[in-house]
């Protein structure tokens, strides 16, 4: 099950937990209802069991019914499992940017909300890869 807590004001940020994960949703300030998705998380002891991508559908869905127009992350370059999350959930990769602080390349993607289908069941890259 998971539970959204809601507090809303400037920046104002949702909170995703889940059975074994949580996840922020913050709206973007300046924006109505548009989405940074941050801190997605699945806890140590079940990744690797399809609970990530479960989650981000379920999170994409909820700010739907809100009505989100855009959902906006940032990915470590490094982090396979979320890019392929990203990937099959129809984000585009839109910029690289250096992490100074721990020597790493993060990428700033986007998704439309409400129009993009899921695309779970395909395999392969995005076509919006940069
Ligand atoms: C990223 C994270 C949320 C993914 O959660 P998860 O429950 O492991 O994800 P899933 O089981 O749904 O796996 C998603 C895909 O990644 C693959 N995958 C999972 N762990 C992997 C790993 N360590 N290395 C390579 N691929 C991996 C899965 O096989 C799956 O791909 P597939 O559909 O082709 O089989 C989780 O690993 C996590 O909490 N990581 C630490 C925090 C983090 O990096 N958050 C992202 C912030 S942007």
């Amino acid at each position: 099950m998971t539970t959204y807590n809601w507090s809303r004001g400037i920046g104002s940020t949702i909170t995703a937990v889940h059975d074994h994960g949580l996840a922020y949703m913050t709206e973007i300030p300046g924006t109505a209802f548009c989405y940074h998705i941050s801190h997605s998380n699945v806890v140590p002891t079940h990744r690797g069991k399809g609970l990530g991508s479960l989650y981000h559908r379920e999170r994409l869905d909820h700010i739907e019914t809100l009505g989100a127009t855009l959902a906006t992350c940032v990915v470590n370059k490094n982090n396979v499992a979320e890019i392929k999350i990203l990937q099959r959930n129809g984000w585009k990769f839109l910029h690289e940017f250096p992490d100074k602080e721990r020597e790493e390349t993060l990428i700033l993607c986007c998704r439309d909300i409400g129009e993009v289908p899921y695309k779970a069941d395909q395999q392969g890259e995005s076509e919006n890869d940069i």
